[in-house]
C-alpha cells in the first residue's frame, strides 16, 4: 500500500479543536487630511504630490468628479484641473473632468451610482487610478460609495467644498446614498486615500451652506470639548457674519475633533451601538426626510441638537439653563429651531419624527443607544427616549427656544 503523503498544517490557531481554525489578521488605516488654498494653482503642489509616481513607470489613471454648484461658481476649474495634471509626473487624466449635480439630489437617483461605476470601467481605472472628488458631502459620499464599490475599491481623494464636509463627513470613513425612503441607506465603510481642505472653496459657497456646517462644530464641541462651545460663543458674531478667521479656525479645530474621536474613540466603523458623533443625528435624519429635503443636513442637526439639549434637561440629566445656552448660540449663529417637519403627523394624529428613533435604532442594530448631554462637553448614552418628554422639548423649541 503506498504511504500518504504528509502535508504540514498552514500556521493557524487552531484551540487544540481540529474542526476550528481562527482567520485573523489587521489592517491599520492612515491617511493625510491637508490643509491648504488654491489647489489647482500650478505651484500648489499638495495635489500633485499626492497622484505623482515615479518617472518611468505605468502613469497613475485619475478621473475627476466636480460639484456642479462649485463649477457654478468657478467656470474654469475644469480646465484649470486639466492643465494642473498635465504638470504632474506620473499621472494622467483618465477622461474628461466630469460634472454631477450637487446636493442631496446626488444621493436621491440610484441611476448616479451606476453612471459613476460605468464611467469607472469605461476610463479604465483600477486599484492603482484614483478617482478625486471635489464637492459638497453629498457628492462626497455618492463618489466615494461608487469608487469603494468599483473593482472593490479604487483610491479616492476626497477635496470637499462645504463647511459641512470639511469639518465632518470629509475626513470620515463612510460613504453612501439615500435608499428605500431612508437617509444612508446604502454604503460602506472606506477610509479615503486623502482629504485636501481647501479654504478657497469655502469663500465662494453660499452662506447658508456655510451656516448649516457650523451646527456639526456645535455637536462635537458639546459632546467633546467645552472650551470650543465657549469658543464657539465668543465667535459667535463674526462666525454668523461668516468672517473667515473664525471660519477657518471652526473647520480645523471640529475636523481635528471628529478625526481624534474616529481614531481613537474605539469604533471607527461603528460595529457596536454608540455613536456619539451622531449626537442630535436621530431627529435630523427624520427631519431631512419629513421637509422633502428642504432642510439642509447641518440645518436639521441644530434642530436636532436643540431637541435633544432640552430633552436632557427636562430628563433630569443636564443643569437647566443649558438648554437655553446652547439654543441662544445656534440662533446667534442663524439657526432657525423649529420647522414644520418637526410637527408632521399621521392619520392617528401621532407625530412622524418619533419613527427617527426607531430607524436610527435599526441603521446598527442591537440596543438603542441615544447621546444626551450630562454637561456642555460631556456626552452620554442613553437607552430609552420617553416619547412625553421628546413631545414637550418640541413644544419648547416651538415656543421658548425660538429666541
Ligand atoms: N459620510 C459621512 O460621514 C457624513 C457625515 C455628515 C454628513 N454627511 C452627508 O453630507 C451631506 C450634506 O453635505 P453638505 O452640507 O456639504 O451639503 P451638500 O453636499 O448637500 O451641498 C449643498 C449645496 O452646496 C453646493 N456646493 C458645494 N460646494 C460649494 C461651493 N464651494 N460653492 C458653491 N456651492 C457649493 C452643492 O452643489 C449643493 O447645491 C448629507 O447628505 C449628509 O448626509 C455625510
Ligand atoms: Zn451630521
Amino acid at each position: 500500500m503506498p504511504r500518504e503523503t504528509a502535508i504540514a498544517l498552514p500556521l493557524l490557531e487552531s484551540k487544540n479543536d481540529d474542526r476550528l481554525f481562527l482567520q485573523r489578521f489587521s489592517l491599520t488605516y492612515e491617511f493625510a487630511v491637508l490643509f491648504t488654498r488654491d489647489t489647482f494653482s500650478t505651484d500648489n503642489r499638495t495635489f500633485a504630490d499626492l497622484i505623482s509616481g515615479p518617472k518611468g513607470e505605468t502613469p497613475a489613471r485619475v478621473s475627476v468628479i466636480l460639484d456642479e454648484g462649485v463649477l457654478r461658481e468657478m467656470p474654469d476649474l475644469k480646465r484649470r484641473i486639466a492643465a494642473y495634471v498635465e504638470t504632474c509626473p506620473g499621472a494622467i487624466l483618465a477622461g474628461p473632468v466630469e460634472m454631477i449635480v450637487g446636493g442631496e439630489a446626488a444621493k436621491n437617483d440610484p441611476t448616479l451610482l451606476t453612471d459613476l461605476q460605468r464611467r469607472f470601467v469605461d476610463n479604465g481605472l483600477d486599484r492603482h487610478s484614483y478617482v478625486v472628488c471635489i464637492g459638497g458631502g453629498a457628492v462626497l459620499d455618492l463618489v466615494g460609495y461608487a469608487a469603494a464599490t468599483t473593482h472593490r475599491g479604487i483610491r479616492h481623494i476626497r477635496v470637499p467644498t462645504t463647511v459641512l464636509a470639511q469639518n465632518d463627513s470629509g475626513v470620515g470613513v463612510k460613504n453612501g446614498i439615500n435608499a428605500f425612503g431612508m437617509k444612508n441607506m446604502l454604503g460602506t465603510f472606506m477610509p479615503p486615500h486623502a482629504v485636501i481642505n481647501d479654504s478657497a472653496f469655502i469663500d465662494v459657497l453660499p452662506g447658508r451652506d456655510k451656516r448649516a456646517g457650523m451646527a456639526e462644530a456645535v455637536k462635537v464641541a458639546l459632546i467633546r470639548d467645552r472650551a470650543f462651545f465657549e469658543w464657539l460663543e465668543e465667535k459667535a458674531e463674526a462666525l454668523a457674519l461668516f468672517a473667515s478667521e473664525p471660519l477657518e479656525k471652526l473647520i480645523r479645530h471640529c475636523a481635528l475633533l471628529h478625526m481624534r474621536q474616529i481614531a481613537h474613540g474605539g469604533d471607527p466603523f461603528e460595529r457596536g451601538s454608540v455613536r456619539p458623533l451622531d449626537f442630535g443625528h436621530w431627529a435630523a435624519h427624520k427631519l431631512e426626510v419629513l421637509s422633502d429635503y428642504g432642510l439642509r443636513h447641518g440645518e436639521a442637526v441644530a434642530i436636532g441638537i436643540a431637541l435633544d439639549t432640552r430633552y436632557s434637561v427636562l430628563a433630569g440629566l443636564l443643569p437647566a439653563g443649558e438648554d437655553l445656552r446652547v439654543a441662544r448660540l445656534l440662533s446667534r449663529l442663524g439657526f432657525e429651531l423649529w420647522h414644520e417637519a418637526c410637527d408632521v403627523r399621521d392619520d392617528s394624529g401621532a407625530l412622524q419624527l418619533l419613527k427617527g428613533l426607531e430607524e436610527f435604532r435599526e441603521h446598527l442594530g442591537g440596543d438603542l443607544t441615544i447621546t444626551l448631554l450630562g454637561a456642555l462637553g460631556v456626552g452620554i448614552e442613553v437607552h430609552s427616549m420617553d416619547p412625553e418628554l421628546i413631545g414637550q422639548s418640541l413644544e419648547w423649541l416651538r415656543g421658548e427656544a425660538g429666541i
